[in-house]
């Protein structure tokens, strides 16, 4: 997939040294797998139309995700030096910085959205309360007040299902929604894609618990080893590696269930939840 974080869609900003902050992060994009998500779903439904009748929301997915990224990495929350293979944003500049790229591209997101004038008016009021609800305070911000409550907690199996769903999973079921919403989907579909998606989002994050505790920070690009340094609750603390491995490909098994009414049409999708999960990094 070409780069969608910029794609024809400039991010205007008049202070200098926040323009080259900004121009660092979204210059080096990551695996833009939510986007991708956007796009397969979108595809799935309504084979043959244009792309662009989707990419607007794809875009402003990403930017959500990569300002999430950027505060997830704050010292007032996770602390990372490391990111997508680069120095954090806020140790490269400042964390005013950070927390100001952070807002300015939660605001560009629902601006991009709410302009599309390819979107119907009531398409764009969809997505806009569809990703404002994933993003927001039951959703990824609720989930990463729950997440930092848990630190140094034994945290139980339904404990950590509900950060993991909320932190992680609820944006990646808005993509696959915002997808589905873009290709004017049935209410049966919704209902379909929005289990294989709250399922593959959770298993999403616990291959993201499993990688930080098997793999390096260079193949990362993130610092390996994290979790268990500042005593994170993750499915590998509550399951031990083996148990959370059993549990991503158990989630996974379960979100292709979902797909097989939509048979050899929704093989984009299902091999993306399937590197979803089996990733490297
Ligand atoms: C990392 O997400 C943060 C989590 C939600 C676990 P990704 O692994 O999708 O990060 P990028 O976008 O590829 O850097
Ligand atoms: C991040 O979860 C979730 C969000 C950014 C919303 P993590 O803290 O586990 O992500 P990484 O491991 O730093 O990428
Ligand atoms: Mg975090
Ligand atoms: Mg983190
Ligand atoms: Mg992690």
């Amino acid at each position: 997939m070409n780069d969608v974080t910029t794609a024809g869609t400039p991010l205007d900003c008049n202070d200098p040294r926040l323009a080259e902050a900004l121009q660092y992060v979204i210059g080096n994009s990551g695996k833009q797998l939510r986007a991708r998500l956007v796009m397969a779903s979108y595809r799935m439904l309504c084979a043959g139309a244009e792309d662009a009748g989707a990419a607007s929301a794809a875009t402003a997915i990403e930017w959500l995700h990569t300002y999430s990224l950027v505060h997830d990495d704050l010292p007032a929350m996770d602390n990372d030096a490391l990111r997508r293979g680069k120095p954090t944003v806020h140790t490269v500049y400042d964390e005013a910085t950070a927390i100001l790229i952070g807002d300015g591209l939660q605001a560009a997101a629902f601006a991009l959205i709410s302009e599309d004038n390819q979107l119907s008016s009531d398409k764009r009021l969809k997505l806009i309360a569809l990703i404002s609800g994933a993003v927001g305070f039951t959703g990824m911000v609720g989930g990463q007040a729950l997440d930092m409550a848990a630190e140094g907690q034994a945290s139980t199996f339904d404990q950590l299902r509900l950060i993991h769903a909320q932190k992680t999973g609820a944006l990646i079921r808005a993509a696959v929604l915002s997808g589905a919403i873009c290709a004017d989907a049935t209410d049966h579909d919704i209902e379909r894609l929005g289990q294989f998606s709250s399922t593959i989002g959770l298993a999403f994050q616990v291959a993201d618990d499993i990688l930080d505790v098997t793999q390096n920070s260079t193949t990362l690009g993130k610092t390996a080893g994290k979790d268990v340094t500042v005593k994170k609750s993750t499915y590998v603390s509550c399951l031990g590696l083996e148990g959370a491995r059993k549990e991503a490909e158990k989630l996974l098994t379960e979100a292709l269930t979902c797909l097989s009414p939509y048979g050899e049409r929704a093989q984009p999708l299902s091999e993306l939840a399937v590197a979803m999960v089996r990733r490297e990094h």
